[in-house]
């Protein structure tokens, strides 16, 4: 018999979307994960699921929350050294701060140093999954796969596309592109944990020759991903429409080139038209939202509320480096204050759904991560309700009152949370994180 460990604590996990019924969650408060081989095998109350089996070691998270780790489906792991740059709005950013970052990732020590800090900082966040960005150079993608594998990551990420519009260290060719991302699939997609995720970084940077080949390449490989931006600032699109001016709006760009699928996550999504909207309800992709990016640069408003109307799959997301923290619990604290300026007052559970298994839905890795479901990889988090004293006199006067509620807890979390809450981080049942 292999080793059964048993977590007791706070258990929490969501079985469905809050959006489709009241009861999407299993919350035990006293309650048990267990964990065989890196894999849930069981969870729910201590006292019955003590009873299920004899031979266990016993770790004892008494008091914490227990619950899957988050996953981030939009961050650039090269931007981790440029958060917080006075880049004012996003294309003077990326050409000032983004692209001279990038460039440094043509030496493979460098990649590897920083893939190294990207994963713990991950970690040190609670985040146990992410769709990244790497940089044009391949070896930034085996960097971050490699660092991933070591630890058995779930680890989603591509060599960014760009042929124009980018300093000449940046830059490849469709040709380039094409045949270093293929090779890159042939390495690494599938292999352990880690998926490929064909990345043409944006339409002003890609020619339509090489979002063309992008397209194809997916086409090929069917169980790829592919990410892009779409629509996240007003002189982004009215550059991309007059880059290309045979198409009626921006999401028509990446419609000719096949880039439009339900394997496809698009970031940020903020001035779309119904149109647009609709056809990417129509595709199955995904729309990840990024509160802090979008706040950090002054990038508008997202409708999430317009986003659910239509049955569009949103999830959360960083964006680091334009977003400003790798905390998903930031994110989630900042997107309710987003969707409070466009009068709609997000349920938390929405919030963590959407970087938690609504993520793992729309990435199509739901039996994988996202719950605590039986033979899913046992990557979850160990959270911390009163990290530092203003979160402790928050939760004395909650109890005081009666109202110290799940729904008051999180959203405490959601409000005030970051990686100080974070007390522990596993994957696969190994510990990876803990909180000093
Ligand atoms: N659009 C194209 N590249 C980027 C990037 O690196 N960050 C953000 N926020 N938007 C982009
Ligand atoms: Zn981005």
């Amino acid at each position: 018999m292999s080793e059964l460990t048993l977590y007791r604590g706070e258990v929490f996990d969501f079985i469905d979307s809050p959006l489709n019924r009241k009861d999407a969650y299993r919350y035990f408060p006293d309650g048990a994960l267990v964990v065989r081989e890196g894999e849930i095998v069981d969870c729910g109350p201590f006292e019955e699921i003590k009873g299920r089996y004899t031979d266990y070691e016993l770790v004892d998270y008494s008091g914490k929350l227990l619950m899957p780790g988050f996953i981030d489906s939009h961050i650039h792991y090269p931007q981790a050294e440029i958060i917080g740059m006075y880049g004012r709005q996003l294309l003077d950013w990326l050409e000032d701060y983004t692209f001279p970052a990038e460039q440094a990732f043509v030496s493979s020590e460098h990649a590897d140093r920083m893939a190294h800090f990207f994963v713990e900082e991950l970690f040190r966040n609670g985040t146990t999954a992410c769709m990244a960005y790497a940089t044009v150079h391949p070896t930034s993608v085996t960097a971050l796969f490699s660092v991933a594998s070591e630890y058995n990551m779930c680890m989603l990420t591509g060599k960014v596309l760009m042929d124009r519009n980018a300093p000449a260290g940046l830059t490849d060719t469709a040709e380039q592109g094409k045949s270093e991302s293929r090779s890159l699939i042939e390495s690494w997609h599938g292999k352990g944990r880690n998926r490929y995720v064909i990345t043409p970084r944006f339409a002003i940077s890609c020619s339509t020759e090489q979002l063309i080949a992008a397209g194809r390449l997916h086409e090929q490989y069917p169980g790829t991903y592919i990410q892009t931006h779409l629509s996240e600032n007003k002189d982004e699109i009215d550059s991309t429409l007059s880059l290309c001016p045979d198409c009626q709006d921006y999401l028509e760009v990446y419609e000719r080139a096949r880039l439009v699928t339900d394997r496809s996550i698009f970031g940020h999504c903020i001035h779309l038209s119904d149109s647009e909207c609709r056809r990417l309800v129509e595709a199955g992709s995904v729309v990840a939202h990024c509160p802090t990016s979008n706040l950090f640069l002054g990038s508008g408003l997202f409708d999430m509320q317009q986003a659910n109307r239509v049955g569009m799959q949103t999830v959360l997301a960083t964006d680091i480096g334009a977003g400003t923290s790798f905390s998903m619990l930031r994110t989630m604290g900042e997107a309710y204050k987003v969707q409070q300026l466009g009068g709609y007052p997000m349920s938390v559970f929405e919030s963590l759904y959407k970087c938690t298994l609504g993520a793992a839905k729309a990435l199509h890795l739901d039996d994988e991560i996202g719950c605590f479901g039986k033979g899913r990889k046992a990557d979850f988090i160990v959270m911390d309700y009163a990290a530092t004293p203003s979160q402790q006199v928050r939760m004395d006067y909650l109890k005081r009152h009666g109202k110290w509620t799940l729904e008051n807890k999180l959203f405490g979390l959601q409000t005030a949370g970051d990686e100080r809450n974070i007390q522990a981080t596993y994957v696969m049942g190994k510990r990876v994180f803990t909180l000093a």
